[in-house]
């Protein structure tokens, strides 16, 4: 454990069950029962959060609501990946004045990874009244306390600690009952040059194993089917416990819990992706054959600049390392186009990559500079609008993979996880991700099938559960 990571005791979680109970008796005393609405931006580190966030609003006695209209209380868990990400929610919440003037007892805070940032902070002070308070990634194991100040004392909150912690314990309101997140590390090392994430989420802090495991076998015990392993870089798990585990180990220790289940993980750094990690992977079949491994930039020029660690020669040895023990793994990626600097020829080269790799999915974005990273400061010679053209060609070129990978999915039989209904068809998930639709009974949701695709649209695949 390292200086920068703070444990949370079970007494300190003690003061705030206490701070809880408070809550609850406020609104009892008013003969009230209070309704909350979560407003989740982001990844899902963040949906994590907020499933935490819930689980603490339904001990303090409130009810969960989809809307701020009537809510008393709301909560705005931000991201600040992107300064788009930042504008939307500098709009809405803007908007909840009118929501707040129609229900004047309404508390509206701030928290996620826009908290973290001082400039956002000093914003939301200045220009946004109605806001009652602002608290980060780091101080959410807070909110009964704070919700209870706010609402006792009628003033605006400031939580704003920096030290990332570990809180074992904080109770959670699942949104999924098949499909679910399990957070095994929290914040980044990695510094990426133009990223803000570890500015605002701190150092890497790993769970302890068991903690975790216990975690996954009450899921497992609840009807889980579907498990995400979360952590920014789940790869350099266990560095910072100084135990012998690593990342393997632990998804190798996971998958042997008994029950019927599969285990996915996102999101994993190339720099830190080993062989070890492929072979675990492809030695259990209760580990999704898929992997999220973000590239960014296919130029190495670029990808120093990134600091991302590797070159394009080392991410495509992986790969195909991976595909030789997983032939039929799912590949998919993240990549920034227009990074400052970043000329046509060595866009090119993401483009090569691209299709040399022949990815399942990609998730593209244009560069957005943020305060306070060193690409911010990097001169940025290309206009958005060229930029947008390479990443249009680049969208094309995925559009074509996307569809071509999608086509060969035809006559292939698949274990897929039957997860809902559209009214006419069973919806089912492939272990990387695809929609099926196939006819069948509605007690099938919620089990594994053998299915045999027979064709498909553009965003789905049809099938039927192979016969035996
Ligand atoms: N920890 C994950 C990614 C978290 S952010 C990882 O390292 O893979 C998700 C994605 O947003 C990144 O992979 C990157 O492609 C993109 N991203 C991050 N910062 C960005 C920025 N400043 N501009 C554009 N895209 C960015
Ligand atoms: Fe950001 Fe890089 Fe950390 Fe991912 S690994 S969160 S891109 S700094
Ligand atoms: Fe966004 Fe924070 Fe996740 S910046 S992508 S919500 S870690």
């Amino acid at each position: 454990m390292t200086a920068n990571t703070e444990i949370i005791t079970q007494q300190q979680l003690e003061v705030q069950r206490e701070y809880a109970e408070k809550v609850r008796a406020w609104w009892q005393d008013r003969g009230q029962t209070p309704a909350a609405w979560i407003d989740t931006y982001g990844c899902q580190q963040n949906e994590a959060d907020s499933e935490r966030m819930l689980g603490m609003l339904r001990e303090m006695g409130y009810t969960r609501q989809t809307e701020a209209e009537g809510a008393d209380v709301v909560i705005i868990n931000t991201c600040s990946v992107r300064e788009h990400a930042e504008q939307r929610v500098f709009g809405n919440v803007g908007a909840l004045t009118h929501t707040k003037r129609r229900h004047p007892g309404q508390k509206i805070f701030l928290t996620g990874c826009m908290a973290g940032e001082g400039h956002v902070v000093e914003r939301l002070k200045k220009s946004y009244h109605h806001v009652d308070g602002v608290f980060t990634s780091h101080a959410q194991w807070r909110l009964p306390e704070i919700l209870y100040r706010a609402l006792t004392e009628g003033k605006r909150q400031y939580v704003t600690p920096e030290t990332g912690n570990i809180v074992e314990g904080l109770p959670v309101q699942r949104l999924g009952d098949l499909k679910g997140w399990v957070s095994i590390m929290y914040g980044c090392n990695n510094f990426c040059t133009y990223c803000i994430v570890p500015h605002v989420r701190g150092r890497e802090r790993s769970r302890m194993p068991e903690d975790i495991k216990r975690e996954v076998e009450q899921m497992v015990a609840d009807g889980y089917k579907d498990i995400t392993l979360l952590g920014q870089n789940v790869n350099s798990y266990g560095k910072d416990l100084h135990l012998e585990v690593d990342f393997a180990d632990l998804l190798k220790m996971l998958s042997e819990i008994p029950g019927d289940f599969v285990l996915r993980f996102m999101t994993s750094h190339p720099k830190d992706a080993s062989k070890k990690l492929f072979d675990t992977m492809a030695s259990s079949p209760k580990i999704a054959k898929h992997i999220h491994l973000p590239f960014q930039a296919g130029s190495d020029r670029v990808l120093k600049a990134m600091n991302r660690g590797y070159t394009a020669e080392k991410y495509l040895s992986l790969i195909d390392y991976a595909r030789s023990v997983m032939p039929e793994i799912v590949l998919t990626s993240d990549v920034i186009v227009g990074f400052p600097g970043e000329t046509e020829a060595e866009f090119e080269e993401t483009l090569k990559l691209v299709e040399r790799v022949g990815y399942d999915a990609l998730f593209t974005f244009i560069y957005s500079p943020r305060k306070g990273t060193p690409a911010a400061e990097l001169p940025d010679p290309y206009s958005r609008a060229e930029k947008q053209k390479w990443f249009d060609r680049l969208l094309e070129a995925q559009n074509r993979i996307s569809q071509e990978k999608h086509n060969a999915y035809v006559g292939r039989t698949f274990r897929v996880l039957v997860d809902g209904t559209d009214g006419e068809y069973l919806t089912a998930r492939t272990d990387g991700g695809r929609l099926v639709r196939l006819k069948g009974p509605a007690e099938w949701i919620g089990s594994f099938r053998n299915v045999t695709i027979t064709g498909n649209t553009t965003w789905s695949l049809l099938g039927e559960e192979k016969e035996d």
